[in-house]
């Protein structure tokens, strides 16, 4: 048996810098055609400038993988920086609620006061896309839930920017993805398939400790389904974050899942263990295509087919490892060669 999937994006993930970039690009541009990349490197991609040495930085490893480099909204930004960046082809806006994960504490720390307001209110005029970190700073199981009350807020004053709730992660959020017109989602793979008993109902497992936090089955459960019947609002966002195992071991443990490896092999499994891999595509880039109204210049096809493969149990990484999602699980699908 095979699939062809047709120009598969990353709606979301996090490459880094350096070595670590060096190592974790090439799992991201030999399986996908493209996807957003996230500004929260050690020093955040606040400006156009940055955004677009960043770019240079990806394309001269990878000419076909159409990286979007998303701009890290901070307190400073203004609207001359946010002409430039429309200038320079930048599309997305990253809104991280101050302290609430990996290099955020360059974030905003008031979201709905008069300043950030201006800036959405700018953004929606250029036609940019907020995407958030939708999390409170509050109960961690609930921090999303908490959150919704802003993305209303956000959603009904500014009608015509497109909100993107990222790695949605409760089930509480979907009512709000399916009330507002303007508020969409991007699922990573982690979400959709495990839940809090996963990261510490036996032991602790600090591979799986990633922020949104893991939540409940019934959560799992929900969004899984969203992702299997490709709701037309949601499209595929892997939040691969790697991190040295040595940072994964030391506390406090840094949050993020290195998922990826062998993403569209594990999505497959999934799709077709479902008996929904005729929804794949559409999950995996038309909703993407649409929602972000995307004009792709890339043509990628990647074939799949029925024959296992192994996900390594650590990739090398000069001295030290980082522990992908799944380590030393074997898939029933591989990518062709020549796909
Ligand atoms: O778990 C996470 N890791 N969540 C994020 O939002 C950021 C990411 C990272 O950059 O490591
Ligand atoms: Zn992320």
């Amino acid at each position: 048996m095979q699939i062809t999937l047709k120009n598969p994006l990353d709606m979301h993930l996090h490459l880094r810098e350096g070595d670590t970039l060096a190592c974790v690009f090439p799992f991201s541009f030999t399986s996908f055609a493209g996807g957003v990349v996230m500004p929260n490197l050690s020093t955040p991609i606040t400006s156009t400038a940055l955004a677009m040495d960043y770019q240079e930085k990806l394309y001269a490893l990878s000419k076909e993988f159409e990286a979007k480099v998303a701009l890290y909204i901070t307190p400073n930004l203004n609207k001359q920086e946010l002409l430039q960046a429309k200038e320079k082809g930048v599309k997305i806006l990253k809104l991280y609620p101050k302290g609430s994960t990996t290099n955020s504490q360059n974030g905003v720390s008031e979201i709905l006061d008069k300043s950030t307001l201006e800036i959405f209110s700018i953004a929606q005029e250029l036609g940019f896309i907020l995407s958030i970190h939708a999390e409170s700073g509050g109960y961690s199981l609930d921090r999303e839930f908490e959150f919704l009350e802003i993305i209303k807020e956000i959603a009904i004053n500014f009608p015509t920017l497109k909100i993107i709730i990222e790695h949605l992660s409760d089930r509480r959020s979907i009512e709000v993805l399916e009330r507002y017109s303007n508020v969409f989602a991007t699922l990573t793979l982690h979400h959709i398939t495990l839940c809090l008993d996963d990261l510490l109902g036996g032991g602790l497992n600090p591979h799986l400790f990633c922020k949104p936090i893991l939540k409940s089955p019934k959560d799992r459960d929900a969004l899984l389904s969203l992702a299997l019947e490709s709701h037309p609002k949601v499209c595929f966002g892997s939040d691969s974050a790697p991190h040295l195992l040595s940072k994964k071991l030391t506390s406090p443990a840094s949050a993020g899942i290195f998922s990826a490896p062998f993403l569209l092999e594990q999505l497959c499994t999934l799709f077709e263990s479902h008996n929904k891999l005729e929804n794949l595509q559409s999950f995996i880039s038309d909703n993407a295509i649409k929602n972000y109204e995307l004009n792709l210049q890339s043509n990628k096809i990647i074939t799949l087919h029925t024959s296992p493969c192994t996900i390594p149990s650590s990739i090398p990484m000069g001295k030290e490892c980082i522990v992908p999602l799944n380590a030393g699980k074997t898939l029933p699908w591989s990518i062709s060669l020549h796909s």
